[in-house]
C-alpha cells in the first residue's frame, strides 16, 4: 500500500515508523515545503519519495482504493491538507487537533461524505490501550453500580509544547497557527478517551476556565498567546436512563500547583482509579466487603506489539481494510473536537454549552 504524509516534521516520523509495523509493505511519499525537514526525513526513511508540495505529491499518480494520506502539519494547515487529500480520492487521517475551529471541522466532514472517503483523526492515539479497555470492561460489568462522578485531571508543572517540549516548533505558542494551547494539544486525547470510556450521548460544559501561568522561561521574542492550564465542570448524559455523570476535568502543561494524573470513576457500588495516559500504571477497583474498603488491581492482560504512537495509523489502516478497528471516522471523528470548542466558548462567555455525541461504531480490538 501507499502512505502519503503531508508534513515531514516530528509526528510524520512516528507515522512512518508505525507504517513499518503494518502487515503489508508500505511505499512512503512525503511532502513538505521545508527542504531541511524533507532532507532529515529522507535520511531516516531513505526509500521515501519526497515532494516540496502536497498537491504535486497527490496528483503524481492516480489514487488506489487502499491509499492513506496523513495530514501531519501544524493545525493551521489541516483543513487545506485534508481538502487536497480527500479531493485526490484518498482516505485521510488528520492529526490532532482536528481543525482550527468547528466550522473547519464541519467542512472537512462534509467533504469526506461528498467524496465517499474515510476521514479519521489521530485523537484515537490512546484508544484501545489495554488499561483503558480494562476500565471499560469493569464499567460494562455493572460492578460500579450507578456511576455519578468522575475526576479527569492531568497536569504537568512544565511541559509546554514550543517551550519545554519541542522548543523548535514555536507555532504551538501562536494561536493563529495552533488554534489554542494545551486544550488544542491534549484536549483531543482527553475527550476522545472520556467519550470512549463513558459513552455519553450528550455532554454539557457547565463552567470552564483557561489560564496562562507565567514563568521566567516564557519566550519574549515570538508570539505567545495561548493557554497552558484549563478546567471545566462537565455533565455526561447517557443514551439509556442511567443517571448523569458529573465530571471534574482539568488539563495543564504549566501550573504552579502540583503535578497530578488522575482518572477516577465513582459509582454507588465501587470506584475505579487509573492513569489514563500511562498504561504502565495499575487500574485499581475499590468496593466494600462487609463494611470494609477493599482494593483490587484489575489485570488488563498481556500487551500487544504496538505503542500509542502506532495506534492512529494501525486503527485507521484496519478501518480502511474492513478489519476490527478502534478508529473514529466520520462524525465520530469530530465529536471530541466539538467538546474543545464548547469548552473555549463556555470559558469566554460564561454560558453553558451542549455537544451531541455520535454513537460508537468501532469494533473491539485490543491492540496494546
Ligand atoms: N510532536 C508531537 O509529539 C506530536 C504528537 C502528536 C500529534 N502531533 C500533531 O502533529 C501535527 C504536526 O506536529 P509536529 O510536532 O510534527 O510539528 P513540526 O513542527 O515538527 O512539523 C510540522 C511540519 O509541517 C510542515 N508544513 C507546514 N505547512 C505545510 C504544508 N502546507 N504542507 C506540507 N507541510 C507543511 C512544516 O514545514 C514542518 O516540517 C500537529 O497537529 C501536532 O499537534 C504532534
Amino acid at each position: 500500500m501507499r502512505l502519503y504524509l503531508i508534513g515531514a516534521g516530528v509526528i510524520a516520523r512516528t507515522h512512518a515508523e508505525a507504517a513499518a509495523k503494518l502487515p503489508q509493505a508500505v511505499e512512503l511519499r512525503v511532502a513538505d515545503p521545508n527542504a531541511e525537514a524533507l532532507k532529515s526525513f529522507l535520511s531516516s526513511f531513505p526509500k521515501s519519495i519526497t515532494f516540496a508540495d502536497a498537491e504535486q505529491m497527490l496528483s503524481s499518480e492516480p489514487p488506489l482504493e487502499d491509499d492513506i494520506v496523513i495530514v501531519a502539519t501544524p493545525p493551521f494547515a489541516h483543513l487545506e491538507g485534508t481538502r487536497l487529500a480527500l479531493k485526490s480520492g484518498r482516505h485521510t487521517l488528520c492529526e490532532k487537533p482536528f481543525a482550527m475551529n468547528d466550522e473547519e471541522a464541519e467542512e472537512m466532514l462534509l467533504l469526506a461524505e461528498a467524496e465517499g472517503k474515510l476521514l479519521g483523526c489521530c485523537s484515537v492515539r490512546y484508544k484501545g490501550m489495554l488499561h483503558n479497555e480494562a476500565v471499560k470492561n469493569v464499567i460494562r460489568s455493572g460492578a460500579l453500580g450507578d456511576i455519578y462522578h468522575a475526576t479527569f485531571v492531568n497536569k504537568w508543572t512544565r511541559s509546554r509544547a514550543g517551550i519545554e517540549y519541542q522548543p523548535a516548533s514555536r507555532w504551538f505558542l501562536d494561536k493563529s497557527k495552533s488554534g489554542g494551547g494545551i486544550l488544542m494539544d491534549w484536549g483531543p486525547y482527553d475527550f476522545a478517551t472520556l467519550i470512549d470510556v463513558l459513552d455519553p450521548a450528550e455532554i454539557e460544559v457547565s463552567s470552564a476556565w483557561t489560564a496562562k501561568p507565567q514563568t521566567a522561561a516564557d519566550p519574549q521574542d515570538v508570539v505567545y498567546n495561548v493557554e497552558h492550564h484549563v478546567g471545566a465542570q462537565l455533565t455526561f448524559r447517557s443514551r439509556s436512563n442511567a443517571r448523569p455523570i458529573a465530571i471534574h476535568y482539568e488539563r495543564g502543561t504549566c501550573t504552579h500547583g502540583s503535578e497530578q494524573f488522575i482518572g477516577e470513576i465513582e459509582g454507588t457500588l465501587g470506584a475505579l482509579r487509573w492513569t489514563p495516559f500511562d498504561s504502565r500504571q495499575p487500574v485499581f477497583f475499590r468496593s466494600d466487603h462487609d463494611g470494609v474498603v477493599v482494593e483490587e488491581i484489575v489485570d488488563p492482560g498481556p500487551r500487544g506489539p504496538y505503542t500509542v504512537m502506532d495506534h492512529p495509523l494501525i486503527h485507521f489502516y484496519n478501518q480502511v481494510n474492513a478489519l476490527p478497528s478502534h478508529a473514529n471516522v466520520g462524525r465520530r471523528a469530530v465529536d471530541h473536537f466539538l467538546c474543545i470548542g464548547a469548552l473555549y466558548k463556555c470559558a469566554d462567555s460564561g454560558e453553558k454549552q451542549l455537544v451531541t455525541v455520535a454513537p460508537a461504531t468501532d469494533a473491539r480490538e485490543a491492540s496494546e
